[in-house]
């Protein structure tokens, strides 16, 4: 088991959660984090801390396509353990459907 980042992380980043993580597992896309499934220790502290409420336990139902997306970008995207300014965007973003088909980019984010 491991938690994951999803959908709604896309344009936000706040990137709260990568300052609790205590075994440094999140990566940095352009627009989005995601957890390595093999290094997260599912301690659960990063799910109260995201803002946008985009992190939960992969155990809950029908996140077969958030638990694909955090396994592939997490070998290619660039480690994050320091919080970042959120994205300028990320207040009128938080809670926008469709962001996935919409903004979601491959492209790898800065990270540390
Ligand atoms: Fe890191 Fe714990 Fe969140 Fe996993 S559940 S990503 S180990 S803070
Ligand atoms: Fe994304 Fe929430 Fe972290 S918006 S960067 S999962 S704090």
């Amino acid at each position: 088991m491991a938690y994951v980042v999803l959908e709604n992380c896309i344009m936000c980043k706040y990137t709260d959660c990568v300052e609790v993580c205590p075994v440094d597992c999140f990566y940095e896309g352009e627009n989005m984090l995601v957890i390595h499934p093999d290094e997260c220790i599912d301690c659960g502290v990063c799910e109260p801390e995201c803002p946008a409420e985009a992190i939960k336990p992969d155990t809950e139902p029908g996140l077969e396509q958030w638990i694909k997306l955090n396994a592939e970008m997490a070998q290619t995207w660039p480690n994050v353990t320091v919080k970042h300014e959120a994205m300028p965007e990320a207040k009128a973003f938080d809670g926008k459907p469709g962001k996935f088909k919409e903004f979601f980019s491959p492209e790898p984010g800065r990270g540390d």
